[in-house]
């Protein structure tokens, strides 16, 4: 049934390589066909990464310490280049007094602590410290390229492959893992990255290009996030839709494919299978037809032979769509579909904070 559903939205296949290479080991996927999905996605979808800065921190640590639980610290990433400036608060937040702390590096839309999309308390009441930046503070969601950090790199209009927003978004989320990396507090092989919707599609882009990612939360991301392009469900959003009103997120090669998915050099497997072996969590709620749950899902089976290379399962699944209240996140790769609309629930975080803490 899963098979039959791939197989009639012709995905191009990620272990075929254009030059008629036909990818086998782990070797060879880490060597040849890593780099070339890699290529493909920047350049035809979200535009190239800018070189890495080294910011300025600042650190100041706040009052509020959740009935002593935690401690919360605010840290400031001042990034220079061309003689501009721009800086970006972070909120630090850890279980108090801990060690070797798993994280959640948290791409949000508010700045807010706690925020309906992040249950701070009871992350931390799991034992996960949490690092959250507001995406508008790193560049507005907008087509304005002279703000915030694309304010430092981009030079004129955009064209070609030149950065999206989400790579900026994504860019600053690396910069915080290197900023983790100087914690003692933290357990460095347990940083992972979460976020919802437009955020869900960059903390995924950002566990595929960041291997130091060790897993990724991609809540009701949908279309160009975790959702396959092909195929499209009906009432699912569509690349002329997406790129006509959100151009800016892309480069603007990714125009090209309006109305022309099955033409795509790449789907969103191509994608998802970057983060292989690492854990990766894809959440769907059953009233988000936007964000199309079947193809989100029907990614999780079209990149689990990628973890098959390595020897580990990807997605564990029964042979059917699935149907709401399923959560499959026994395997590396993992898929829940809740009730309800599109939102970053307590119900999300629950899910995947027990698929995590049972692997890690
Ligand atoms: C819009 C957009 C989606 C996106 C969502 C969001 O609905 O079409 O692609 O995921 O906004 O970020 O909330």
């Amino acid at each position: 049934m899963l098979q039959q559903e791939l197989k009639k939205r012709k995905l191009p296949n990620v272990f075929q390589m254009p030059n008629g290479k036909r990818i086998q080991t782990k070797e060879e996927w880490e060597n040849i066909a890593r780099p070339h999905w890699k290529d493909v996605l920047l350049t035809e979808e979200y535009g190239k990464v800018p070189p890495v800065l080294m910011p300025k921190i600042t650190e100041e640590t706040n009052a509020v310490d959740f009935a002593g639980k935690a401690t919360w610290e605010t840290v400031l990433f001042t990034f220079e280049n061309h003689s501009k400036t721009h800086t970006v608060p972070t909120q630090l937040i850890y279980p108090k007094g801990e060690k070797s702390i798993p994280f959640f590096i948290y791409l949000n839309f508010r700045p807010d602590i706690p925020d309906r999309y992040l249950p701070v308390e009871e992350l931390i009441d799991n034992g996960f410290g949490i690092f959250s930046v507001c995406y508008n503070d790193v560049t507005k969601d907008n087509g304005d390229f002279t703000d915030g950090l694309a304010g430092l790199f981009q030079v004129g209009k955009r064209t070609g492959d030149d950065t999206g927003k989400i790579i900026y978004w994504s860019y600053m989320a690396s910069r915080m893992m290197d900023y983790l990396q100087t914690r003692e507090e933290v357990n460095k092989t347990a940083i992972g990255i979460s976020g919802h919707s437009r955020l869900g599609k960059t903390a995924l882009v950002t566990a595929a290009l960041d291997e130091r990612f060790a897993f990724v939360c991609s809540n009701n991301s949908g279309c160009s996030g975790a959702a396959l392009s092909r195929g499209r469900c009906e009432g699912g959003e569509s690349l002329r839709v997406i790129q006509e009103s959100f151009p800016f997120w892309f480069c603007p090669n990714y125009c090209k494919y309006a109305d022309k998915a099955d033409e795509l050099p790449f789907d969103q497997h191509c994608l998802l299978s970057l983060v292989a072996p690492r854990m990766a969590y894809i959440g769907g709620a059953i009233e988000d037809i936007w964000a199309d749950n079947d193809n989100q899902f029907l990614n999780c089976v079209a990149s689990s032979p990628v973890w098959n290379l390595y020897g580990k399962a990807g997605i564990i699944t029964e042979n059917k769509l699935p149907v709401c209240g399923d959560i499959y996140t026994e395997g590396e790769v993992g898929f829940h579909l809740r009730k309800g609309k599109h939102f970053h629930s307590r119900t999300d975080w629950l899910v995947y904070i027990d698929a995590i803490k049972k692997k890690l």
